[in-house]
């Protein structure tokens, strides 16, 4: 079964819609906050909420090629949309880290950059990040052509420290923390066996290294 095809017109308003969408929990979370209903350690709340969305957006932008791939549903459109909330979203649990939680101490902020493992990984993940978020446009496809895509094939190693910044950062791994971590987990199987699925499926060889159908439209 195939799902009716958005007609083009409407792609531009539809990738907008999704910024206006994925943006309205961070909308929402700084409404319960300042509006004094995040009950017990508010800061820790916000903190926490803003770090499940960023993981959110992290595998959503990851699920954009599988999706395509097997299902043959292309959402390829609306994945730098969803790459840069899930930026938006790092920078503001990172930013609540820093303002909200340490109060500006920047002796404090570095010592947890060094010393704590959870936080160092957590770190690592965000600056890796912030070339993708800047390369996330045409110009930028355009000049690094193939080099792009390598790039860009960070978010899969920036994806597995979120996860696991995730499970360090509690005492005992839950429910919640296995669900994301699996998730992230399936998503990087699945980029390595891709290029045999998608051989059997076209009915060729795999072809390892071949990245021209990879690189997004720069137009
Ligand atoms: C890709 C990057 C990141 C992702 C996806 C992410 C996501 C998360 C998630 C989901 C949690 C669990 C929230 C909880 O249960 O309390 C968390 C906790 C935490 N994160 Fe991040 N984070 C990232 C980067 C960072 C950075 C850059 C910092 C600061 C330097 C940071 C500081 C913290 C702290 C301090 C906690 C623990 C909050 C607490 O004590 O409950 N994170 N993060």
């Amino acid at each position: 079964m195939r799902l009716p095809a958005l007609p083009k017109r409407y792609h531009a308003a539809s990738i907008w819609a999704l910024y206006a969408l994925g943006l309205l929990p961070a909308a929402w979370t700084f409404y319960l906050g300042a509006t004094g209903q995040l009950v017990g350690n508010p800061v820790k709340i916000f903190e926490h909420l803003l770090g499940e969305w960023a993981l959110r957006f992290l595998i959503l932008t990851l699920l954009i090629s599988p999706i395509r791939d097997i299902f043959g549903i292309n959402w390829v459109r609306y994945r730098r949309a969803l790459g840069l909330l899930a930026f938006w979203y790092v920078a503001m649990h990172f930013l609540a880290y820093m303002i909200l939680d340490k109060r500006l101490a920047l002796d404090v902020i570095a010592e947890d950059i060094f010393k704590r493992w959870f936080i160092t990984i957590g770190m690592a993940a965000f600056v890796v990040l912030i070339p993708l978020a800047l390369t996330s446009n045409r110009w930028s496809i355009r000049k690094l052509g193939a080099g792009w895509v390598r790039l860009h094939r960070l978010i899969y190693p920036i994806a597995a420290a979120g996860a696991l910044h995730y499970c360090l950062s509690v005492k005992v791994i839950g429910p919640e923390q296995l669900i994301y971590a699996g998730i992230i987990a399936v998503l990087i199987g699945w980029r390595l066996v891709r290029p045999r699925f998608m051989a059997r499926k076209r009915g060729r060889r795999p072809q390892y290294g071949k990245l021209a159908t990879e690189i997004p439209r720069a137009d």
